[in-house]
């Protein structure tokens, strides 16, 4: 099972946005997914509550918020979403069930500084430093003619952390989220533009089976 935590103490940085678009697009390949959601404000939950049963399908995983366990047997994905300030103790417990953590980010100077930080404390980590987990950021609402978009590349390399994609600001995520939906329940024709940016990122999390992870070590 491909186990996928999408993580960023910042408020706002994208990780409901990124977590149920990467649920609704591997429904899409058929796979059997489960949408976790740590966050009290139970964002990806609420949405999930919202989709339509004529879509494909996105199981919930019930992750306790204090004991966090192993997604159920017989799914192929399972993906997390977590909160904003997000407890040190708690990302280590998670980091021990997942094989991939993926971090959106916003180009901006506040954006950049608290997530600073929370690199510093990712790489401490025992699943990072013995590269269990594959760790890798995706620019959200990124408008590529900004200096802003500029910067986010040379700020992770200094973390030596990859920048996976970016993906642009545009109402479409508001509009299709609202209705339990995303970007890849609309027609390929709407979104030649949008799937183009999101590939990357399904490449990158598709590039190691999760077993090779764990068994490396
Ligand atoms: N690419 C985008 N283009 C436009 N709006 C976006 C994009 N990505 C996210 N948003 C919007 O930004 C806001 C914050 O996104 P989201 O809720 O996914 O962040 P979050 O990190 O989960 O927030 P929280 O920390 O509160 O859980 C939402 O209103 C969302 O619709
Ligand atoms: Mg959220």
């Amino acid at each position: 099972m491909r186990k996928i935590l999408i993580v960023n103490p910042k408020g706002g940085s994208g990780k409901s946005t990124l977590a149920t678009h990467l649920a609704s697009w591997f429904a899409w390949q058929e796979a059997k997914v489960m949408l976790g959601d740590l966050d009290k404000q139970h964002s990806s939950h609420h949405w999930l509550n919202l989709r339509s049963a004529q879509l494909p399908q996105i199981a919930r995983w019930e992750i306790g918020d204090d004991q966090i366990a192993r997604p159920p047997k017989g799914s192929q994905v399972a993906v997390l979403d977590t909160p904003a300030c997000f407890a040190n103790g708690k990302l280590k417990k998670v980091l021990k069930i997942v094989d991939h953590v993926i971090v959106p980010i916003l180009p901006s100077a506040f954006d950049l500084w608290a997530s600073a930080d929370f690199f510093e404390e990712l790489a401490e980590m025992k699943a990072v430093r013995r590269e269990e987990v594959q760790v890798g950021a995706v620019g959200m609402r990124v408008n590529s003619r900004t200096q802003a978009a500029t910067q986010l590349p040379a700020f992770l390399q200094k973390f030596d952390i990859p920048l996976i994609t970016c993906i642009r600001d545009t109402q479409l995520y508001n509009q299709t989220i609202q209705r339990g939906m995303t970007l890849f329940d609309l027609p390929a024709s709407k979104i030649m533009r949008d799937q183009a940016e999101w590939q990357p990122l399904f490449d990158w999390v598709m590039r190691r089976t999760p077993q090779a992870f764990r068994a490396a070590v």
